[in-house]
Order: C-alpha cells, then sequence, then structure tokens
C-alpha cells in the first residue's frame, strides 16, 4: 500500500513535470512570438493585423482579443484557433505559426500567399485538426509530410497553382472528412481514402489530369465521365450530407441503446483467474480490496447492479459484506492507453478533491478491463431525479437551485483551480450525481482524455464522437476540439433542463411541428417574447419567478451559439449563487483554494516542482 502510494506520488510528480515541460515549451511567450513574427513577415495591405495585433500592453490573454485568434482560455496566451482569411494577405506561408505550438486550426483562405507549401509542414502543425489554405496563389507540390498531421480532420487546398501528384500517403490520415484540391494543376492518381463520405470525385474537380479513387481507374480514358460524375455528385451533395448527418445520430443512438442492454456479464467471467489483483486505493482509510471483492460486491457485475452507462463506461452498484459498505464501480469503455499511462493518469485524477466532484478512490486493471472505484451517491444522478420513468419531477426550485449552484462550482474548480486544469467534455444532467444530503458531485472528469486513442496535452476528439446528444456546443462539430467554451454549453443546457423538466433532445411541451432540441426551443420561445411557457409548471407562481428569470438569463448565455459570448464557468457560478444567495446553502467558498486535498504532500510537491522550474 505505502509502495503503491510511493509509486503514484513519483509518477504524479513526473507527470507534473511533463505539464510543466509542455507548458515552458508550448508557453505563452512561443505563442506571442509566433503571433509577432507572422506580423512581421506577411505583407498586410489593409492593416487588419498592424491595426488590431498591437503587443505593447502585455496582460495575461492580452492575445487573445486580436482579429481572428481564439485561445485555449481567454486569460492565457495560448492559441486554439487562428483565422486570418480573406484579408488580402501577401508573402511566404508563414513559418512562424511553428511557435504556437497548440494550434488546432489554421485558416489563410482567401489570400495572396505564393510560394510553396513547407516540406516540414507536419513539423509547424503537429497538432492541427483544420487546414485552410484555399484561394491562394500557392505553387509547387503538395508535400507528403501532411500525412504526419496525424489529427487532421479537414484539408482545403482548393484554387491554387499546385501540381504534380497528390501524395499518396495521406491516405493515412485516418481521421480526415474533408479533403478538398478543386481548381489546381495536379495530375495522376488520387490517395486511396477508402471511400469516406466527405471525400467525392467533387473534391477533384478542375484539375489537369486527376484519376483513380471516386475518378474511376487511371489509364482509362474518363476525363469526360468524371466531369459528369463531378456535376452529379455536386448535385447531391447536400442529400449524402445531410444522410451523412442522420446516420450519424442513428449510429450513435444505436450504440447508446446497445450499451444500455449489454450482453450480461460474460467479461467479468472471463477475468477468473485474475481475481487476487489488487485494487490500488488512494485513501488509506479505505480497506484493502481486491478484484474478487468488487465481484463479490457486484454480484460479479451484474445487470441488476448497473446503476448508469455513458460514453465513458457503465457503472455498478457495489455492496461489501462487511455490514453493507457501498461504492460505485465503473468498467470503462476500452481504451487505448497503456496500463503505465492509465495508472499516470489515475494518479493525477486520485489527488483531485472537491467537495463538488465525485471522489475517485481507487482503480484496477485487469486483463484489458480497467474498473474504478468511486464513493457512493445515494440519490443517483440528476437526469434519473428530473425524468423519473413514472410522473413529473417533483423537485422544488430551492433544491433545483442547490444542484445548479453546488455542480458550477465544481466545474468551475475542474476549470480554474485543479491543477492541471480538466475540460470535462462530456457535462450531461446523467454526470451530476446527487449524495445523501443532495449535494450535487460531477462525474466523469477527466475520463474522456482516457478515451482518445493517442495522448497529447490536447483534447481533440476521437473521430467525431463528441459528448451526449443534446449536450454539445454547435462549434465542437466544426473544430472538434474541447474547451472550457464548450462545457459552459452543455453546463447551460443542463440549466436549461432543470428549470424546464425537459429532456434535452425531445422536448415534450414543444408542437408537434417542432424538430429541434431544447436550446433551439427556448430560442424560439425567446425570439417570440413567451419564455414564460419554458419554465416547469410546478415552480411558477411561489414567489420566486423573478429567481427563476435570473436563472433563466445565465441559462441562455451559456449556450449563446458564440463561445466568445458565453460567460467563464467561474462567472456561471458566481452569477447563481448570487441569485441563490437567500438560502445559505454554502457559508464557505472554497473556489480558489484546493481543500480536501485527500493527500496534501502531492499538492507540496507539485508547488516546490513549480517553484524549482520558475
Ligand atoms: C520558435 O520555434 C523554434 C522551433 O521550434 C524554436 O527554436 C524557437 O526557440 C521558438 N521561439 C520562441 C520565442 O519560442
Ligand atoms: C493594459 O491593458 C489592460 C486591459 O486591457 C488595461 O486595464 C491597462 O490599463 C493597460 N495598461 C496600460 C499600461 O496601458
Ligand atoms: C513522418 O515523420 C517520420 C518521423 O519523423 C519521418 O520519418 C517520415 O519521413 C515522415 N513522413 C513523411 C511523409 O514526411
Ligand atoms: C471549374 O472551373 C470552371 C471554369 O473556370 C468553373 O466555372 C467551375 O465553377 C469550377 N468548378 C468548381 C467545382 O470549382
Amino acid at each position: 500500500m505505502v509502495l503503491r502510494s510511493r509509486f503514484f506520488r513519483a509518477h504524479f510528480v513526473i507527470s507534473v513535470l511533463l505539464l510543466l515541460v509542455i507548458s515552458i515549451t508550448n508557453g505563452s511567450d512561443g505563442d506571442i512570438f509566433c503571433l509577432k513574427s507572422i506580423q512581421n513577415s506577411l505583407e498586410d495591405p489593409n492593416n487588419y493585423l498592424k491595426s488590431s495585433w498591437n503587443f505593447n500592453n502585455q496582460t495575461a490573454g492580452f492575445i487573445c482579443h486580436f482579429t481572428g485568434v481564439q485561445c485555449w482560455h481567454d486569460d492565457e496566451n495560448r492559441v486554439l484557433n487562428l483565422k486570418l482569411s480573406n484579408m488580402g494577405l501577401k508573402g511566404q506561408f508563414p513559418r512562424a505559426i511553428q511557435n504556437c505550438s497548440s494550434l488546432t486550426a489554421l485558416d489563410l483562405s482567401i489570400n495572396k500567399l505564393s510560394g510553396t507549401i513547407p516540406a516540414d509542414i507536419d513539423k509547424l502543425l503537429g497538432f492541427v485538426v483544420t487546414l485552410d489554405l484555399s484561394s491562394n496563389d500557392f505553387s509547387g507540390e503538395i508535400p507528403g509530410g501532411l500525412a504526419n498531421c496525424s489529427y487532421i480532420n479537414s484539408l482545403k487546398l482548393d484554387q491554387n497553382h499546385l501540381t504534380g501528384q497528390i501524395p499518396p500517403q495521406l491516405a493515412q490520415l485516418n481521421r480526415i472528412k474533408t479533403f478538398t484540391v478543386t481548381n489546381n494543376l495536379l495530375t495522376g492518381p488520387v490517395p486511396s481514402f477508402g471511400g469516406k463520405e466527405g471525400i467525392t470525385a467533387d473534391s477533384y474537380s478542375n484539375n489537369s489530369g486527376l484519376c483513380g479513387g471516386p475518378l474511376g481507374p487511371c489509364g482509362a480514358t474518363k476525363v469526360n465521365t468524371a466531369v459528369i460524375a463531378g456535376a452529379a455528385v455536386g448535385g447531391i451533395t447536400l442529400a449524402v450530407l445531410v444522410l451523412a448527418v442522420v446516420a450519424f445520430f442513428f449510429v450513435r443512438r444505436v450504440s447508446v441503446k446497445k450499451e444500455e442492454d449489454p450482453e450480461g456479464n460474460k467479461w467479468a467471467r472471463s477475468l477468473k483467474g485474475t481475481k487476487g489483483i489488487k485494487v490500488s486505493m488512494f485513501e488509506k482509510s479505505v480497506s484493502k480490496m481486491k478484484l474478487s471483492d468488487l465481484m463479490k460486491a457486484t454480484n460479479s457485475f451484474s445487470k441488476s447492479n448497473i446503476i448508469g452507462s455513458g460514453r465513458t463506461g457503465t457503472m455498478y452498484k457495489a455492496v461489501l459484506d462487511d455490514g453493507g459498505t457501498m461504492f460505485m464501480v465503473k468498467r470503462l469503455q476500452e481504451s487505448q492507453h497503456s496500463e503505465k499511462e492509465f495508472a499516470s493518469e489515475m494518479a493525477t485524477l486520485g489527488t483531485v478533491r472537491h467537495r463538488n466532484l465525485v471522489s475517485l478512490l481507487g482503480f484496477c486493471v485487469a486483463k484489458q478491463e480497467r474498473l474504478l472505484v468511486y464513493k457512493y451517491m445515494e440519490n443517483g444522478s440528476l437526469h434519473d431525479r428530473l425524468h423519473p420513468d413514472t410522473g413529473g419531477s417533483t423537485m422544488e426550485w430551492s433544491l433545483r437551485l442547490k444542484i445548479a449552484i453546488g455542480a458550477a462550482k465544481g466545474l468551475a474548480w475542474l476549470h480554474h483551480s485543479c491543477n492541471p486544469r480538466i475540460i470535462h467534455r462530456n457535462i450531461s444532467s446523467k454526470c451530476i450525481l446527487l449524495d445523501a444530503d443532495f449535494e450535487p458531485k460531477i462525474s466523469d472528469f477527466g475520463l474522456a482524455r482516457l478515451m482518445n486513442p493517442i495522448d497529447t496535452h490536447l483534447s481533440t476528439f476521437v473521430n467525431g464522437e463528441f459528448g451526449d446528444l443534446g449536450y454539445v456546443a454547435p462549434e465542437y462539430t466544426r473544430t472538434l476540439v474541447a474547451t472550457p467554451k464548450g462545457d459552459v454549453y452543455s453546463f447551460g443546457t443542463v440549466l436549461l433542463e432543470l428549470m424546464t423538466g425537459e429532456r434535452p433532445t425531445d422536448v415534450a411541451k414543444a408542437p408537434e411541428t417542432f424538430k429541434g432540441n431544447l436550446v433551439e426551443w427556448i430560442s424560439t420561445l425567446s425570439s417570440k417574447s413567451e419564455l414564460r411557457d419554458a419554465v416547469d409548471e410546478s415552480l411558477l407562481g411561489k414567489g420566486v419567478d423573478s429567481e427563476i428569470f435570473q436563472f433563466l438569463k445565465v441559462a441562455c448565455n451559456c449556450v449563446s451559439p458564440n463561445p466568445k459570448e458565453r460567460p467563464t464557468m467561474f462567472e456561471v457560478y458566481q452569477l447563481l449563487r448570487a441569485i441563490g444567495s437567500r438560502y445559505n446553502f454554502t457559508a464557505d467558498d472554497e473556489i480558489l483554494v484546493p481543500t480536501d486535498t485527500g493527500d496534501a504532500a502531492n499538492f507540496e510537491e507539485l508547488i516546490v516542482a513549480r517553484e524549482e522550474n520558475s
């Protein structure tokens, strides 16, 4: 036990050091240098960059307000996206972009950039998800190095003067969904992307001599058929797109359903030989356990012990035969991380303690299975409370407000005070759990990272896997990158859910002709000044109407389509707390200081590590 915890502590320090290294090498100085160099290297005849990019007053996050710049956090000089489209910029591809080392999207479209696309572009844009260089004057060949930008989802090179063959290695980009090179001078066979829906003959039209893939076999005389096929496909692109979206949601729905009804516990029975494996516990106060204890406590992970399931895995209720101590055990969805990476991630999560977060007590790895042990939450999930199987919810306003405030506090802590900061990425009413006193606790934080196939400090989504339907920020379908503001959007949906009693996907109260989700319904009502109709009737007319409408305003700000207009989680918490001030839910305010850290020594080491580095 002691040895185990030493091991974790060492691991924890290593991961903290790593984080520090990342933040030193990727640090804000690099990003400031990056933008400054880009500004200097490009001709800017319309003074777009000169007028907006002012480097004289260097406050925290000052570059985040520059035209075209979007940061990871508004108060941190770390560039997430750079959009310099249609600015009349001239010059070569700005190599200094490599110093914006956390960049995930670059849009330089509709400018007059010339020269070649750098051969080592993968070294300049290692984490790029979206790259748009279309409508410029780039010439030469498309660099094969692009094949090493393995996070690329969308690559647009249309309307340039690119020549030669499209590198066949680009077929290795297994996340790619959009690829277009129309109106260039390209020749030869196209990469075999394997029939991806987003890559059709249309992606290749108006080139000198492309063939293969959707254009038909090379060597034959099929220029005309290619053009015809291109035109035909062009006509139905929209239909295909709509179908793709429908299919995507359908598949997701089916897969969610399948998960709610797993095939019993065959997987658990196959772990027979490994029952002696110890469960690593973070708290010395908790009794030692083995896998066999977890098995017994969960009835061999029987179906009847399932208390919830979602994107990250299935949660089981566990009752020890020591007199009834209860836990929750989560069986994680398949993860491609090694046992070592997993253990180090767990060591970090094990130290994350806050009144409004579900405590991770321990974990266990057996063969391919990864099991997490959590503190038991007596009152289940907010989702089940709000949407009981029979009848409507009977939750009073004060309880709903208490839950909103507590959950906001937990999430704000993850975003702003926790070290390392954690973006949840999957906030919904299902991950807000309630203890015996109905104190809300956020679960599942830190797990989204484990779902990603490759470990990076960036939080790119796995191939289009977003959070729960209805909670997903609209920009995620474009950027595929999780941000704190994305969490704020999801949290706003939860607030709407609390206030309306409606589910985020299908709104029971809306007219049958209405096909949108909860957020869309609210904005429809808002435009007609009928927001009162949205509120759960059981809450109205009880002297709290003004609180409800202030609450609604906060929720609406959170679900603003523009991420920049959404408040931060810290602001959300402060606003909600002000609305609920007369109830005295919590006297203390520990939000900016990590409290109840469980293992305080880790935090001391963290501070020491940081001081040694600065
Ligand atoms: C910019 O990036 C280059 C290459 O990675 C590096 O050598 C240089 O130190 C960086 N400059 C700054 C100011 O970070
Ligand atoms: C720098 O900018 C901040 C915020 O924009 C402002 O409050 C401050 O007064 C500025 N400082 C100087 C010296 O201009
Ligand atoms: C991708 O990166 C590897 C390792 O840096 C390198 O050996 C390889 O040549 C690169 N591939 C391309 C197509 O540039
Ligand atoms: C192909 O080129 C023609 C003539 O320049 C243009 O009218 C057409 O829009 C182009 N097609 C695409 C898909 O851009």
